[in-house]
C-alpha cells in the first residue's frame, strides 16, 4: 500500500490534525516530515481535545506507529510535556514502542529559542524553528543521532557554546550559553529518548514494502513554504509535497494520494500580506474569528481572517498537485447573509490571476470577489446530525442544503480539485465525505 500526504493548502491551521486522525484509523504509520513545535494540530473526539505540536496526529489510533522524521527540528522538552499529557489521557507511554525519533532530526536547544526571540519582522512562533534550521543549513547543528558521538567531546561543546554566544550577542540577546549546561542537556536527551532514536527512513521504507499504509503529515501550509510561500513571511522549512517523502527518508514514488486541507475561508497568524483579509472588529471577519474560535493553537495569538482566496489555493495546487481537497469549517460560515470568494487580484490597475512573487507586490493587491448567497447558522449538534445523516443514508454531500452545496461546488470548479470531505465541526465525526472516498469514515476501525 502507498504513502498518503496531508498538507496545509493555505497559511496553516486548516485542520490537518483532524484529517490525519480520520485517516489514521486505516493506516499503520503517521509521520511528521518537517517543522517542529511551531505546529499546533488539534484532534477532537467527544470530550477530549488533543493539541499536538510534535507528536503526529495519528496518536489516538493505538495501532498506528509514529515517526518524528528526518526533516524535523524537535524540542525535546516540549516533546516531554506532550508525552506526559498523552500519558495522562491514555495511560500510554508510546516512546520507544510506537513513537520513534529520527537520528537525522535536528535538536532545538535553548539557544535557538533565545535567538528566535530577537525576531521583529516575521512574527514567528518564537519556538526556535528558524535558528535550528539555520544551524542545520550552516552544518553546525546537532542532530539526535550525533549526541552519542559529541556528548563527551569538551572541545566541541566549548566551541559550539562560544559560537552560540557570539550569535546571541550579534542580535542583542543578553544571555550566556555555558558548555557544561549544553552537555547536561544533551545527556538528558540521550537518557530520555535513547530508546526512541532510530534510522526512521529505513523503518518507513520497510513498512511500505510490507504493504502498509503510511500517512505523511505536513505542518504549516503551502503559503508558508520557505521557497514558494510569501517570503520572508514564511516558516523555515519546505512545507510542500516535494519534501514529504524526502523529509521522511523515502522516495517520492511511494505517494499515490496528496490531500490539501483548506478552510472554507482563510486565516493567517503572524505578519505578511493577506489580500482577502477582513477586519476582526466587525462583520464577516469578526464572525469567522468568533464562531471559528480563531486563536493560534501554539501561541494563542488571534488569527487574522478573510474570505477564501482561490488565487492562493491554485498556487498551492500548482506546487502540490492535490488529488483531493478537504474543505474544513464550512459550519463557521453559517449565519452570514453572503459569502465571498476571492477569484483574482487587482494590482496597480492590472488584473492578476496569479500571485505575484514578492510580498511587497502581494501587499499591493486588492481582492476581486464573486458573491454567493449565505446559509443559516446551525448548532454543533445539528451539524453532527447532518453528518450522521449523510453517512447513515449513504448520500455524501447530498446531506447539504442547496446554498451550501452551491458554495462547495463553486470552490471545486474554481480550484480545479475534487472535494473529498467537508468539515462541519471540530469533532472527528463532524465531516461530510464523498461516499466510499478516502475520508468516508463510516467503516473506520475503533479508535482511542
Ligand atoms: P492544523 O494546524 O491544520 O491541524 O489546525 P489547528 O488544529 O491549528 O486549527 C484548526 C482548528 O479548527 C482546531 O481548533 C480544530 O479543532 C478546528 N476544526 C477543524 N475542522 C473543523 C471544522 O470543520 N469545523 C470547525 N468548527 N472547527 C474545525
Ligand atoms: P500548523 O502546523 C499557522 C507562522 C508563524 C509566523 C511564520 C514563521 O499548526 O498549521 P516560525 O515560528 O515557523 O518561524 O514562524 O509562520 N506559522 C504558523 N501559522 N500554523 C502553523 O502551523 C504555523 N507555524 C508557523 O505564525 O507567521
Ligand atoms: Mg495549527
Amino acid at each position: 500500500m502507498p504513502a498518503t500526504v496531508i498538507l496545509g493548502a493555505q497559511w496553516g491551521d486548516e485542520g490537518k490534525g483532524k484529517a490525519i486522525d480520520q485517516l489514521s484509523a486505516n493506516s499503520t504509520w503517521a509521520v511528521r516530515f518537517q517543522g517542529g513545535n511551531n505546529a499546533g494540530h488539534t484532534v477532537v473526539y467527544g470530550d477530549t481535545t488533543l493539541k499536538l505540536h510534535q507528536i503526529p496526529s495519528g496518536v489516538s489510533a493505538l495501532h498506528c506507529s509514529m515517526i518524528l522524521g528526518d526533516g524535523m527540528v524537535i524540542d525535546p522538552w516540549v516533546l516531554e510535556e506532550e508525552l506526559d499529557r498523552w500519558h495522562k489521557i491514555s495511560g500510554e507511554r508510546p516512546e520507544g514502542k510506537r513513537l520513534f525519533i529520527s537520528e537525522r532530526a535536528s535538536i532545538i536547544l535553548p539557544f535557538h529559542k533565545l535567538y528566535d526571540s530577537a525576531d521583529k519582522v516575521v512574527g514567528t512562533t518564537g519556538r526556535g524553528i528558524g535558528p535550528a534550521y539555520r544551524d542545520r543549513i550552516e552544518r553546525v547543528g546537532i542532530r539526535f543521532g550525533d549526541i552519542v558521538n559529541i556528548v563527551d567531546d569538551v572541545d566541541y561543546l566549548r566551541n559550539n557554546a562560544e559560537r552560540m554566544n557570539r550569535q546571541l550577542n550579534s542580535v542583542g540577546v543578553d544571555s550566556e550559553i555555558e558548555w557544561e549546561k549544553l552537555q547536561k542537556d544533551l545527556r538528558w536527551i540521550l537518557e530520555r529518548y535513547g530508546d526512541s532514536i532510530k534510522s526512521t527512513g529505513l523503518m518507513i521504507d520497510f513498512a511500505l514494502k510490507n504493504g502498509e499504509n503510511v500517512l505523511l503529515e505536513g505542518a504549516q501550509g503551502a503559503m508558508l513554504d520557505i521557497d514558494q510561500g510569501t517570503y520572508p513571511f514564511v516558516t523555515s522549512s519546505v512545507t510542500c509535497r516535494a519534501n514529504a517523502t524526502h523529509g521522511a527518508g523515502i522516495h517520492p514514488g511511494h505517494v499515490e494520494e496528496c490531500f490539501g486541507i483548506t478552510k472554507a475561508y482563510t486565516t493567517r497568524v503572524g505578519n505578511g500580506p493577506f489580500p482577502s483579509e477582513l477586519s476582526l472588529e466587525e462583520g464577516a471577519g469578526m464572525h469567522m474569528a468568533k464562531i471559528g474560535n480563531e486563536f493560534g493553537t501554539t501561541t494563542g495569538r488571534p488569527r487574522r481572517t478573510g474570505w477564501l482566496d482561490i488565487v492562493a489555493l491554485k498556487e498551492s495546487n500548482r506546487l502540490n498537485g492535490y488529488t483531493g481537497l478537504v474543505l474544513t469549517k464550512l459550519d463557521v460560515l453559517g449565519g452570514l447573509d453572503e459569502i465571498k470568494i476571492c477569484i483574482g487580484y487587482e494590482m496597480e490597475g492590472k488584473l492578476l490571476q496569479i500571485m505575484p512573487t514578492t510580498s511587497k507586490e502581494l501587499a499591493k493587491c486588492d481582492p476581486i470577489y464573486e458573491t454567493h448567497k449565505g446559509f443559516e447558522a446551525m448548532t454543533e449538534s445539528e451539524w453532527i446530525e447532518m453528518a450522521n445523516e449523510s453517512r447513515n443514508n449513504n448520500i455524501g454531500f447530498g446531506a447539504l442544503n442547496e446554498d451550501m452545496l452551491n458554495y462547495v461546488r463553486r470552490i471545486e470548479k474554481l480550484a480545479g480539485i475534487p472535494i473529498v470531505s467537508i468539515g462541519v465541526g471540530p469533532d472527528r465525526d463532524a465531516s461530510i465525505a464523498s461516499v466510499g472516498g478516502p475520508f468516508d469514515i463510516s467503516n473506520n476501525k475503533e479508535m482511542f
